[in-house]
């Protein structure tokens, strides 16, 4: 059975693309078959990041009844399938979102995981993926602003049936004016299923096209990643290929700042 997960938030930048790419990485690594879906057609982003911008076909031409989806199918990092959207703006145009569901209704035939790489904001394309997901993961700043976006992106999902997951708080810092995650969890009323810290090698892999978690395994961001993906396959990950000695005493900062700002 498949599970399609869509990895949302109210705002652009806060880390959803880097999230699906990094998690579906993993989760084929763990031998899944995934596949990411870059659904956010107006400002695509998994083909840059993965360096897939030039290719011949994308979503946008499968939408436009061009291409078949199996054209627009291309083999990422691990084996993981992605389905990229075209960068520009005529493709844009001439996608019709309605034929989205036709789509998805082939891809899931093939899948073990789906991910969705959500769009931000609440248009009426952006709905789509966060009510056809079985779970949708909410990816958070550790900022007020962040938080809200987020609270409307649950509200607009529960809307039109769909479910979440929890939240995913990334780019955490060890600032005291951070979010804490009991905040969260009480403000959003989800769970908090990870906590990634803001890692310089997320934008030191995004140079070499490549996710961190297979250009830098051992940063901080990627050891993190790995756990959600690894919870989210059910696995059962050794600390060891966590590598957690490296980012213990980071971490452990990170966490008991944490805990002392829930008191
Ligand atoms: N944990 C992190 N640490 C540092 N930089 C990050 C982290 N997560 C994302 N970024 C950077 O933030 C920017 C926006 O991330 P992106 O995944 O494109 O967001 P979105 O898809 O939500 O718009 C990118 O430059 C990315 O490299
Ligand atoms: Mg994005």
């Amino acid at each position: 059975m498949v599970v399609t997960y869509t990895i949302a938030s109210g705002k652009g930048g806060t880390g959803k693309t880097t999230l699906s790419v990094n998690l579906g990485t993993m989760l084929a690594h763990y031998g899944k078959e995934t596949y990411i879906m870059d659904t956010d057609m107006g400002m695509a982003n998994i083909g840059i990041v993965l360096g897939l911008e030039n290719v011949p076909v994308t979503l946008h031409e499968v939408l436009a009844g061009k291409a078949s989806i199996s054209e627009a199918i291309y083999e990422g990092p691990f084996g993981v399938k992605v389905i990229p959207s075209g960068i520009s703006l005529q493709g844009f145009q001439n996608a019709d979102p309605e034929h989205l569901h036709d789509v998805m209704k082939e891809i899931i035939q093939q899948c073990d995981i789906l991910i969705l790489d959500a769009p931000a904001g609440i248009s009426r394309d952006g709905v789509i993926p966060l009510a056809i997901a079985d779970e949708v993961i909410l990816v958070v700043n550790p900022e007020i602003s962040s938080m809200v976006d987020a609270l409307k992106t649950k509200i607009l999902t529960e809307l039109v049936g769909g479910k979440i997951k929890g939240a995913i708080l990334n780019r955490a810092t060890l600032e005291k004016t951070d979010i804490s995650i009991h905040k969260i969890e009480e403000v959003l009323g989800v769970k908090v299923i990870g906590i990634i810290p803001d890692d310089p090698n997320v934008r030191r892999a995004s140079a070499y096209k490549t996710p961190v978690v297979v250009k830098y395994p051992n940063s901080p961001a990627a050891v993190e990643i790995k756990k959600i993906a690894a919870e989210i396959a059910g696995v059962d990950v050794k600390e060891k290929e966590l590598n957690k000695d490296s980012n213990e005493k980071f971490l452990d900062r990170l966490t008991s700042s944490i805990i002392k700002r829930r008191k």
